[in-house]
């Protein structure tokens, strides 16, 4: 069958503001976020409801095209991106954008899988809520896409990742069964944890369309300070001492060198004069919603501690609104720098908190014997013990063959270094169809085998996302 005989049968199905065959509106969506690779597919399907949704995960598996569900299009792994074969179509969830209900008293929202996340955060806001997942893609990633890739960001060290987050789910299995658990209760011990098996799954196992998250009181009151390190400083045992003394109040705590700094602040026309210490700097932010605590007060004196301690040279402790935005605007401004830069190989490594100052220790003498004249550009979530620690391309380097280079050399050095400190190569960024092969070098073999059980059991004939993650088990041929 034809193409355009494909593309009419969905037309038929959800009308024509639901079809985008058009190949220059297309290419928007085939590239992946870090312009990386470029996939090619024959149609944008943009469902309005979650049965038009079922309508077309039938009609696709009797057509034999694959799905790939998106959202905004921002993760880093290629997940969301066709391949090049031209038989994926991809669903995007962007017409499917409604907030469905916000409960005040059971401290949650209903929403659907394409509400962009700084919308569900402002609706929550507006009753007095928070919905604690934060990151710099906020104002165009979705919520079907933070559960797809499990999104962690600025505030996890606290509140969790969105697996921490989400209390109940509503997606389309490959058969176009709707799972329908759209409940709010946080006790709900009635077998296996299905909409869990969602998050992380990079739409290999169906198409979330809706999804129940867990809120909190929105805070009042926060303190935000600049702690410049001392060189060596230990990490761990600052981390320790802020969260054992603001008795767990800590939100955020963001590691960044003076390299990532200077590529935040390079194009900034009045940039704040905020700088790294010899160790580098941490952002460091309590928040309450209690209007009864003193919480400068309380990052004073655990400043004063870790000055004490000889662990940071300096601080500054924000003392307005806009202070403290300039710092948040420095940490969030530094991939956008790399960017500008001509990019960076991304390493979104995670290892135990104990072991960070070992992995900085050893990766750094790895990269210093790979090439002395390579620059980095590491910052990151370190208090989840989550570094992007990030090789940056040299401005007259080709971008893509520098990558490729990298990544086939130095970036399995710094993997090995963190699989053998107890880590992994990635923390939150997830696998797509980028780092497949790193899941089968690093993955345990059982559990890579579980993975595979469980994609053969939502997935049989490979309809969600090919090519990504994990493939179902073949068929044995009858003998
Ligand atoms: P997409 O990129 O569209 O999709 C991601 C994956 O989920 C794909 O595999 C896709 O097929 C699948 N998917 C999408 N929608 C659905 C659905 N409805 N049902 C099933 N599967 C679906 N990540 C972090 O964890 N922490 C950060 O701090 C962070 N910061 C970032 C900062 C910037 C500037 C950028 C550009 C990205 C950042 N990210 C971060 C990456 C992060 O993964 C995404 O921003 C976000 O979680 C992806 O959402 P999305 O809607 O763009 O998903
Ligand atoms: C961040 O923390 O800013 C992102 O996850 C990392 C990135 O964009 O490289
Ligand atoms: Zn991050």
């Amino acid at each position: 069958m034809s193409q355009s005989v494909h593309v009419r049968a969905f037309r038929n199905l959800l009308g024509g503001g639901g079809v985008v065959d058009d190949p220059e509106r297309i290419a928007a969506y085939t590239t992946d976020q870090r312009q990386l690779f470029t996939g090619s597919t024959f149609a944008v399907l943009k469902p309005a409801t979650t049965k038009q949704v079922a309508d077309i995960v039938r009609l696709a598996a009797h057509l034999g095209v694959g799905i790939v569900p998106q959202g905004g299009n921002t993760s880093y792994c290629g997940g969301a991106t066709p391949d090049a074969s031209g038989r994926q179509i991809i669903v995007s969830l962007e017409r499917m954008d409604k907030i469905r209900e916000i409960d005040p008293v059971s401290m949650t929202i209903a929403v659907d899988a394409g509400a962009i996340l700084k919308n569900v955060q402002d609706t929550a806001a507006g009753v007095g809520l928070l919905l604690p997942l934060s990151l710099g893609a906020e104002g165009s990633c979705r919520i079907g896409g933070n559960i797809g890739t499990n999104a962690g960001g600025l505030s996890v060290i606290r509140y969790g990742m969105t697996r921490d987050l989400l209390l109940g789910i509503e997606a389309v299995l490959s058969d176009g069964t709707v799972v329908s658990d759209m409940r709010k209760l946080r006790k709900n011990n009635t077998g296996y944890d299905v909409k869990q098996c969602f998050v992380g799954s990079e739409g290999t196992l169906g198409i979330v369309t809706g999804a129940v998250l867990r809120l909190a009181p929105l805070p009042t009151r926060r303190a935000t300070a600049w702690l410049m390190l001392a060189r060596d400083a230990a990490l761990a045992e600052l981390l320790a001492l802020v969260r054992r003394e603001s008795t767990d109040l800590l939100t955020t705590f963001e590691f960044m060198t003076a390299r990532s700094i200077a590529l935040a602040t390079a194009a900034m026309t009045d940039p704040p004069g905020l700088r790294a210490g010899s160790g580098g700097a941490v952002l460091v932010e309590f928040d309450s919603s209690s209007r009864h605590l003193d919480l400068d007060e309380l990052m004073q004196a655990v400043l004063a501690e870790a000055i004490e301690a000889g662990w940071i040279e300096d601080a500054f402790l924000a003392q307005s609104g806009s202070q403290r935005t300039a710092m948040w605007q420095v940490r969030e401004a530094i991939p956008e720098g790399e960017k500008r830069r001509n990019g960076s190989v991304k390493h979104d490594i995670s290892v135990p908190l104990s072991s960070i100052r070992r992995f900085l220790d050893l990766a750094d003498t790895q990269v210093r014997s790979y090439d002395a004249d390579l620059e980095l550009s590491v910052y990151g979530h370190i208090g989840d013990g989550n570094l992007h620690y990030n090789v940056l391309v040299p401005p007259d380097a080709d971008r893509m063959e520098f990558t490729r280079r990298i990544e086939s050399s130095l970036s399995l050095q710094l993997y090995d270094t963190a699989a053998a400190l107890g880590g992994t190569f990635s923390a939150e960024h997830g696998v797509g169809r980028f780092k497949k092969h790193l899941l089968e070098r690093y993955g345990d073999v059982g559990r890579i085998a579980a993975m595979h059980r469980i994609k053969t059991a939502f997935d049989p004939a490979d309809v969600m996302n090919p090519g990504a993650i994990v493939r179902p088990l073949r068929k044995e041929p009858a003998s």
